[in-house]
């Protein structure tokens, strides 16, 4: 079954939380891939999914260095972590292609959101919260 979005994913911030949204959606279409069993089309969601992360990753640290985030060192190094991770995981797909688990793939990738989502940026919403959802510094 598909990850929903839920309320308390909010972090209290638009820019964030529409991305985390379109995170777990390419995440959905990845377990669509590999519930088809459609290893070409998995390949070109992970590499969309790595390059999203990457730049959610960009925009949501200029978020927090704008909301005076304290933390904001450690959630860049938390996301270099993440990216590492990504990449690992997918080279040990790509040198295993024949034995793809869905069920290791699927609970590795909702880990990797979920984990990243409440675990680390949960910790910025009192700084986020007290700025309009809609701030944006790029604006
Ligand atoms: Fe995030």
């Amino acid at each position: 079954m598909a990850l929903l979005w839920r309320s308390q994913f909010s972090v209290g911030n638009d820019l964030i939380d529409s991305d985390h949204q379109y995170l777990l959606e390419i995440i959905n279409r990845a377990e669509v891939c590999l519930k088809s069993v459609d290893t070409v089309a998995l390949t070109s969601v992970l590499n969309e999914l790595a390059n999203y992360g990457k730049s959610h990753f960009e925009r949501e640290e200029l978020v927090a260095k704008a909301v005076g985030y304290p933390k904001a060192d450690l959630l860049h190094e938390s996301h270099t972590r993440l990216v590492e991770q990504l990449t690992k995981f997918r080279e040990g797909m790509e040198s295993n292609r024949t034995k793809i688990n869905a069920d290791e793939v699927t609970s590795f990738l909702r880990d990797w959101l979920i984990q990243h989502v409440i675990k680390e940026d949960m910790l910025m919403k009192p700084w986020l919260t007290k700025h309009s959802p809609r701030f944006d510094p790029r604006q």
